[in-house]
């Protein structure tokens, strides 16, 4: 059976956190958004996740993009935890962090979102939740997942980039191709005939030539917003 798909309009569940307890549609109002979980409170890897999430929380805030977490614990967990990647940032252990954390201790969450990792189990023997993430749009459709087993920790420095990428080409005709960061040259869309192609980007379209002949590889300027 297929998870969620890229499009699908992500599901308005309702959970508690340790902001107190949400609707995920109203929680996102008309932001983007970001999910991201975790396999379990007080485990060495989510902790530094967590903790570069913490970091990183102007740098997504910047963007308009409201963050939230998932770990399948409870709420109190959460708070105690808290305390730990904060103290693990060399900050107050304070039992809060920037974002939201979803208290999914029944798993009820991770079950209906195909979060489960049947690799990694926990001491009674009930399968952990993988690494995933789940960019929102704010029309509340998915734009991004991204699924990583719970031994391999994420890269949010990625992750900003990639919302960067989904910003962009939410509102102009570009790609962005291989490494692209922030300010890079784009490409131009494959379905935009050369003819309208220039008028599109004012900026200047460059053609790179390629043994096939084929004009398929343009590059732009990063069209201004
Ligand atoms: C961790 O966060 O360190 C972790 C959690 C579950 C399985 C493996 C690693």
């Amino acid at each position: 059976m297929p998870g969620l798909l890229l499009g699908d309009l992500f599901p308005n569940f309702e959970a508690e956190t340790t902001c107190g307890k949400i609707k995920f549609h109203d929680f996102l109002g008309n932001s983007w958004g970001i999910l991201f979980s975790h396999p379990r409170d007080y485990t060495p890897v989510c902790t530094t996740e967590l903790g570069r999430a913490a970091q990183l929380y102007p740098e997504f805030e910047k963007r308009g993009v409201k963050m939230i977490a998932l770990s399948i614990d409870n709420v109190t967990d959460h708070h105690g935890w808290s305390k730990d990647i904060n103290a693990y940032n060399g900050e107050e252990p304070t039992d809060t962090l920037p974002f939201p954390l979803i208290a999914d201790d029944k798993r009820d969450l991770a079950i209906a979102l195909g979060m489960l990792d049947p690799d990694e189990r926990d001491n009674t023997g009930m399968p952990l939740t993988a690494r995933c993430v789940f960019i929102i749009g704010p029309d509340k459709k998915l734009k991004l997942s991204i699924l990583y087993p719970a031994t391999t920790g994420r890269n949010f420095d990625e992750i900003l980039r990639v919302v960067d990428s989904l910003q962009l080409t939410a509102k102009q005709k570009v790609a962005t191709p291989v490494d692209w960061q922030q300010g890079d040259r784009v490409m131009v869309l494959p379905n935009i005939p050369e003819e309208d192609a220039c008028k599109l980007f004012p900026r200047g379209v460059f053609t790179k030539d390629l043994p096939s002949g084929k004009k398929y590889l343009r590059y732009t300027p990063q069209p201004k917003e």
